[in-house]
């Protein structure tokens, strides 16, 4: 059973809270996880007494509750939440704050401080909580945990960090990236390391491009105000997609320590092409959407949402080709591509494998050689197919594709949110799964350079309806004519 903890919760009564922490907390009690003691403080600045927090935390989880609500579970829950009233921004609440977690001896003194907050403010409530004394660790230890995006370009990333440098030691750091939770998204490692199966083709022999897709068919919604100062690139590339591309790609780790593993994850960010200025749009696309339909349904512009300026030229969509150089990946482009209101939720890794040396069929009516693909669905589907090409039955050499598949996950077999896994290794002290501070700055480095331009060439956007896979014309990043944009599992094309 993992220690005891205080888990303080700022930005309690937010989004990210409601959806996603409370609810990853509850399933945490449901299985079992959180030890006796374990207290969620949740502060806010709404004047809430206690008894309204617990209607509040039991009508989110009514909402999100995995395998139903359960009155059990809940009032055993309860008996953990805490309501604490307090501005982030007013000094006097961390000495008010520090009190309570001194003196109430309900709460263990091992705490854990998550910050759901506003980027702009991460600064300064780590050093609020250091003048308050709440990140002292003479009685236990205090954790604080950062959502992304750390900084919004290099310059700032480094100064955030010289900021939270002078209050915490890196140990105490928590950077999420809630991929990195996903249950599929470890399985990348499994898959890789546990299996020698495919360790020979995974590089640049037989290797002919690799593709990493994040599409969505959610909009920005009511987000807009802080997409719109970010972009596809920023929340999603820098973060998320650098992050599996750094799974697919790193060479195995010596252990899977923590450091062990990010040394590697960080050995294949250095090893990314710069990319100059004047390649940058060979090397990067975004495109904002239109109105569209989306599964049959009227979907608004980017530029009709709320809270979006009428002359913005955010991205809502963003493709990037990289090379990796090193001796595993020379010459092997990686593209990345993200975007809102595309045609399909799925998150897909797509290794498209080079064509066997010889047409070795070119007098039988197979004409057109298939490659073979290894693709790794992160979700919706969870699983691991290879497609390979085959022969149709009867008399002629005719052929189809055909794919072995293995599910991740049985029928009965329930699935965990990333934030369950995360919030439960900040309490053991794990941080195989948080990025290191020179993982973030190495991830920078390779948008830095796009994201100048970009900032630069404010005039035009291209645009895609809503609902479609994006416009063509990002198709230009693609080094040769067989290379296309992978949208599904479905194999791209038959053969004749
Ligand atoms: C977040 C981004 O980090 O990840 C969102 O800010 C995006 O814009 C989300 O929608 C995607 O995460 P998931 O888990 O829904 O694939």
């Amino acid at each position: 059973m993992p220690d005891s903890c205080t888990y303080v919760i700022f930005g309690a009564t937010g989004n990210l809270s409601r959806t996603k922490l409370m609810p990853a907390l509850y399933h945490l009690e449901a299985d079992g996880r959180l030890s006796g003691n374990t207290m969620i403080l949740a502060s806010g600045r709404r004047p809430w007494d206690q008894e309204t927090w617990i209607k509040e935390v039991r009508e989110m989880l009514q909402a999100r509750a995995r395998c139903g609500f359960d009155a059990t579970i809940f009032a055993r829950f309860a008996q953990r939440l805490h309501y604490f009233q307090g501005d982030i921004s007013e000094p006097e609440t961390y000495p008010r704050m520090h009190e309570l977690l001194s003196t109430d001896a309900r709460f263990p003194q091992n705490a854990a401080f998550y910050l759901s907050i506003r980027p702009a403010e991460f600064g300064l409530v780590a050093q609020h909580l250091s003048e308050a004394g709440l990140l002292n660790e003479e009685h236990g230890w205090r954790r604080v945990v950062i959502e992304k995006p750390f900084g919004y370009d290099l310059d700032s990333a480094r100064a955030l960090q010289s900021r939270l440098g002078r209050y915490l030691r890196e140990e105490q750091i928590y950077r999420i990236d809630h991929y990195l939770g996903k249950g599929t998204v470890r399985n990348l490692l499994v898959f890789r390391f546990a299996n020698l199966l495919m360790e020979p083709l995974w590089n640049r022999n037989y290797v002919d491009y690799v593709q990493i897709t994040h599409s969505e068919t959610r909009s920005v919604g009511g987000r807009a105000d802080y997409y719109d100062s970010a972009g596809a690139l920023r929340d999603m590339i820098q973060s998320h997609l650098l992050q599996l591309l750094t799974l697919v790609a790193m060479e195995p780790p010596i252990s899977m320590e923590a450091e062990a593993l990010r040394d590697e994850k960080v050995k294949v960010l250095k090893s990314i092409r710069n990319i100059p200025s004047s390649a940058v749009h060979a090397h990067a696309f975004r495109a904002q959407y239109a109105p569209g339909l989306i599964k049959g349904e009227k979907a608004k512009g980017y530029l009709q949402e709320d809270k979006v300026p009428p002359e913005s030229v955010t991205e809502t969509y963003a493709a990037m080709k990289l090379y990796i150089d090193n001796w595993r990946w020379a010459g092997v482009p990686f593209y990345l591509r993200t975007g809102k209101c595309l045609a399909e939720d799925q998150s897909l890794v797509s290794i498209c494998l080079k064509n066997p040396p010889q047409q070795f069929f070119r007098s039988s009516q197979f004409q057109q050689m298939q490659p073979n693909w290894i693709l790794l669905s992160i979700q919706p589907k969870e699983s691991l197919r290879i497609q390979m090409t085959a022969k149709e039955p009867g008399l002629e050499m005719k052929t189809r594709c055909v794919a072995l598949e293995a599910g991740l996950r049985h029928e009965d077999e329930t699935s965990h949110d990333a934030y369950e896994d995360l919030l439960l290794d900040v309490i053991k002290g794990d941080r195989s799964l948080f990025l290191r501070y020179d993982e973030v700055e190495y991830a920078w480095k390779v948008v830095d350079p796009v994201l100048r331009v970009w900032a630069v060439e404010r005039d035009y956007i291209s645009t895609y309806p809503a609902g479609s896979w994006g416009p063509e014309e990002s198709r230009r990043l693609f080094e040769r004519p067989n290379q296309d944009w992978r949208h599904t599992l479905e194999p791209v094309s038959k053969p004749d």
